[in-house]
């Protein structure tokens, strides 16, 4: 199957794909979700948090919640990274409060019970919103364009290991530094269902992928190129072996002076940059040759006002005139005022 509809003519997927605008597009990372009333309604309506991500009809909804109300030129599908684990056949569960939990994996015997042949099978419902969205957005919003996402292999690797989030990583780093060839075939099995996942996704038409390695600032520089850069690397060849014209967005959160390594071995059209990296210096390094995406500090947002301001005129400055999709550096605080999204879209969206 092919992708349904290339539309050439979204800023989001021009500048993705090497053209500058005057106005930078826009999203923001975790656009959907807790800061907006109306996805409370919806988080209210259902169980759990993975239940929204699996029911087509309420995922759909959520989706298009921040496009209707901003107007942002991309759209991303609501789901989580964690989904692939949890088709995989490691049990995903989200607590109020807690965030995610699952059965700790931390050793290469018990990899046997991970199974991709579930894989499909289990993340259909995540096909049909792709499906849903995307007609959605045909009819009635056709200049935005549709990402997909996926965590990537050490990012979704650290969550499988740990149980849920940590702050030091000791599990997963004690496994990779003690039995590195038992902990690659870790990774082999996220970056082959990882791959099969987002083909799936551009299959069922989404226009762009961003692959989130949240955790990738935590390794030395061995580990980084073996767990977070030859992953995307192999990911991002076999998107672009099969559909050379959906650009990629790598988003490798921390990876500080590996960021140009990371650009130029992966292969991604696009590199998501965080808060820490300055825009300076990306001119510098990056700008010509990809297209960069961030980078205001989720703080900011929250505190608004003048800092606001400066903050966006800044990067907007520095970043402009080169191929650039506005973003924030990390994804959006739940406690952000919907007022200061506001202010920020007319901010960059030169009306103010
Ligand atoms: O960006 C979007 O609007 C699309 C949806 C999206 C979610 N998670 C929804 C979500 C995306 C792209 C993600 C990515 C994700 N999920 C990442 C990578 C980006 C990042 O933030 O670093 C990671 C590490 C996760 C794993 C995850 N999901 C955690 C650790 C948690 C709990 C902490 C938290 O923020 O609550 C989640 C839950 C989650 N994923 C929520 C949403 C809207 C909140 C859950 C709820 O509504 O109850």
């Amino acid at each position: 199957m092919t992708n349904p509809i290339q539309t050439t003519e979204k800023p989001f997927i021009n500048a993705l794909k090497g053209k500058t605008h005057t106005n930078p597009p826009m999203w923001l990372m975790r656009q959907a979700g807790r800061y907006l009333e109306e996805y409370m309604a919806i988080r209210r309506s259902v169980s759990g948090f993975l239940e929204l991500c699996y029911t087509p009809e309420l995922a759909h909804e959520v989706t298009m919640q921040p496009i209707r109300r901003f107007g942002f030129d991309a759209a991303i599908l609501f789901s989580d990274i964690l989904v692939v684990p949890d088709a995989l056949g490691q049990e995903v569960t989200f607590v109020q409060g807690e965030g995610p939990k699952l059965k700790p994996v931390r050793s290469a015997a018990e990899l046997a019970n991970f199974n991709e042949a579930w894989l499909h099978q289990r993340l259909e419902p995540v096909y049909e919103t792709i499906r849903r969205i995307r007609k959605d957005l045909d009819e009635t919003y056709p200049d935005t364009a549709l990402i997909g996402f996926a965590g990537a292999p050490w990012t979704v690797a650290t969550y499988v290991v740990e149980g849920g989030s940590s702050k030091d990583f000791a599990n997963t780093k004690s496994w990779a530094y003690q039995d590195p060839q038992g902990f690659q075939k870790l990774i082999d099995i996220l970056t082959s269902s990882t791959t099969d996942y987002l083909l799936a996704q551009i299959e069922n038409g989404v226009e762009a992928v961003q692959i989130f390695d949240s955790w990738s600032g935590v390794l030395a520089e061995s580990e980084f190129r073996k767990f977070c850069l030859e992953p995307a690397k192999k990911i991002t060849q076999a998107i672009k072996e099969k559909y050379p014209d959906i650009p990629v967005i790598g988003f490798p959160r921390g990876a500080g002076l590996m960021y140009p390594n990371y650009v130029e071995e992966t292969g991604v059209d696009c590199v998501g940059l965080d808060t820490t990296v300055p825009t300076g210096w990306t001119k510098e390094n990056l700008a010509d040759k990809v297209c960069v995406q961030g980078n205001l500090d989720p703080q900011i947002l929250l505190a608004g006002g003048e800092e606001l301001d400066k903050a966006v005129k800044n990067i907007l400055a520095d970043l402009s005139g080169q191929p650039f999709v506005f973003n924030l550096g990390h994804g959006i605080i739940k406690e952000t005022p919907v007022s200061h999204v506001e202010r920020l879209v007319d901010l960059v969206r030169g009306r103010v």
